[in-house]
């Protein structure tokens, strides 16, 4: 059985949390944005970071999969829930827990662009660079990580431990 290590605890990730919401004023005060989350992985984070902002938001879930099951990405990506909000004119910001190859960012930047949003985009809690195939533009960014597989703080393995509540790396067991 694989076991969590904490990479980065709880009071960091809270820390990161409030600047990233200050710099999100500052920038969306007066736009009424709408938030598209992207499930799973991303619920808590967004509801941490929501009630950090504290103006006038309406959000939204995208559910795409790539990670059938396991660690390693399919590479294919599938719509299984789309945006229901009218984006066009809009000024939109995705909301991601991780982003990896960065296909999953550019298969959905892709897909909204079409709508024609005012603005479009992305704030993610963690970036692991060292995996990337698609080149996507990182807006708001709150941890660079290593290339190790992470847990917790919403995100999983196989539907586990998505409710620890530090960001962890999933380290096997001997
Ligand atoms: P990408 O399309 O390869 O950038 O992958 C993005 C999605 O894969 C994220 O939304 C996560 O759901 C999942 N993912 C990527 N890396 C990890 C990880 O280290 N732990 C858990 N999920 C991950």
């Amino acid at each position: 059985m694989d076991k969590p290590r904490v990479l980065i605890p709880r009071g960091e990730i809270e820390k990161k949390v409030a600047e990233l919401a200050d710099e999100l004023r500052r920038d969306y005060q007066d736009k009424h944005p709408i938030l598209i989350g992207i499930l799973k992985g991303s619920f808590v984070f967004m509801s941490d970071l929501i009630r950090k902002l504290n103006i006038p938001v309406e959000i939204d879930f995208v559910r795409l999969s790539s990670y059938g099951s396991g660690k390693e990405t399919s590479g294919k990506i599938k719509l299984a829930q789309g945006v229901k909000t009218p984006i066009r004119g809009r000024h939109v910001l995705v909301i991601e827990d991780i982003v990896d190859t960065g296909l999953t960012v550019r298969f959905l930047f892709d897909s909204l662009g079409r709508r024609k949003p005012a603005s479009l985009k992305l704030c993610t809690l963690l970036d692991k660079p060292s995996r990337r195939v698609v080149d996507v533009p990182i807006d708001y960014l709150g941890f660079t990580v290593p290339d190790a597989f992470i847990v917790g703080y919403g995100l999983d393995f196989d539907e586990k431990f998505r409710y620890l509540p530090d960001v962890c790396v999933l380290e096997e067991q001997k």
